[in-house]
């Protein structure tokens, strides 16, 4: 081999009933299994290349070098794939996203989705989606989500083997739209690599974990009914559950911001009067609101209007981690 290249392209998802705390930090072996809605509209490309006889890895970012800590996690994903392919060289690698990273917009979930799926691929090996998704798992847990598209189950497992994600439901299912909702675009202070490592700090976290089964339930029957309310209550009620914990671990997690608060108050009291909408948040201040097809319009006008608010992306269910024939070349800046 000379050399060997790939490009994959992978979306980000909202957890709808979330992942926090890991059993195992090491193996990324999560507290309790997740649901989530991969988004359409948003994405980030990856192109892998490994070069025969090249020593390190090199990561550009959007066609800028990337900072040495990121270089560092991506650089033990890609020695995972190095060890199952048998292979020896270091790789070139670019990533290009278009929505912001770092943010609480799960970022990581399209990167290490993108990244394995092409790691995977210039490496030679052939593997199954079940396979993808346990070795994304190990980036970032969220990405073991991201390999599928639709509405995704991501199975707690009590080994490597045994925890993956699969697909629930494909997106046609049932045309929910997420609004993220951008309050802010500067970066969290605290990753949720941190965050996880911290979960088991709060008192909290056990009565969450011990609770979960009944909501994944809760949450796959509403979505199986495409039952709105039903869906409505377990996915704020979750979300409120993992900021109890954030909130009550040691030392504090506080990802809320003033106006965060504001939207959680504003988008119960619309579905109160009758709008199909609900919140969720993940690790930084801005607002996933989940809306019915019907009420998504609506929904998307009133929060442009709202003070705070820089900006709505609208993303409905979208595809899951896929493999493109060559790195776009128009818009390309890498
Ligand atoms: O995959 P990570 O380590 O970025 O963790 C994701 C954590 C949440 O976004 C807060 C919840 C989730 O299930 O996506």
């Amino acid at each position: 081999m000379a050399s060997q290249t790939a490009v994959a392209a992978a979306s980000p998802n909202i957890a709808l009933i979330k992942y926090w705390g890991n059993r195992d930090d090491a193996l990324r072996l999560p507290a309790n299994g997740s649901i989530s809605m991969t988004l359409a509209g948003l994405e980030t490309l990856i192109e892998v290349t490994f070069e025969e006889g090249r020593a390190g890895d090199s990561l550009t970012l959007n066609g800028r070098a990337a900072p040495e800590e990121v270089l560092s996690r991506v650089s033990q994903h890609l020695a995972r794939v190095r060890e199952l392919a048998g292979l020896r060289a270091g790789a070139r690698i670019r990533s290009r996203s278009n929505f912001p990273s770092g943010t609480g917009l799960a970022s990581s979930a399209a990167a290490f989705a993108a990244l394995t799926l092409a790691a995977v691929q210039a490496s030679g090996l052939r593997l199954e989606a079940r396979f993808l998704s346990r070795l994304a798992r190990r980036g970032s847990g969220s990405a073991s989500r991201s390999i599928f598209g639709g509405f995704v189950e991501w199975h707690a497992g009590k080994s490597d083997k045994d925890s993956f994600a699969e697909p629930l439901a494909p997106g046609e299912h049932w045309g929910l739209v997420d609004l993220v909702v951008i309050l802010s675009r500067r970066r969290k202070p605290t990753g949720s690599t941190e965050g996880h490592a911290l979960a088991a700090t709060s008192p909290l976290q056990a009565a969450r974990v011990a609770d979960a089964p009944r909501r994944l339930a809760e949450c796959r029957e509403a979505l199986r009914a495409r039952d709105f309310a039903r869906l409505a209550a377990v996915v704020e009620h979750d979300s409120n559950l993992m900021h109890a914990v954030m909130l009550t671990s040691r030392p504090t997690l506080l990802y809320w911001s003033p106006e965060t608060v504001r939207l959680m108050g504003a988008i119960a009291a619309w579905r109160e009067a009758g709008m199909e909408a609900c919140y969720t948040i993940d690790a930084g201040p801005n607002v996933h609101c989940l809306c019915a097809p019907q009420s998504a319009q609506r929904a998307a006008r009133r929060l442009q209007s709202l003070p705070g608010v820089l900006q709505v992306l609208r993303c409905p269910a979208g595809e899951g981690a896929r493999l493109l024939a060559a790195w776009p070349r128009l818009s390309s800046p890498g």
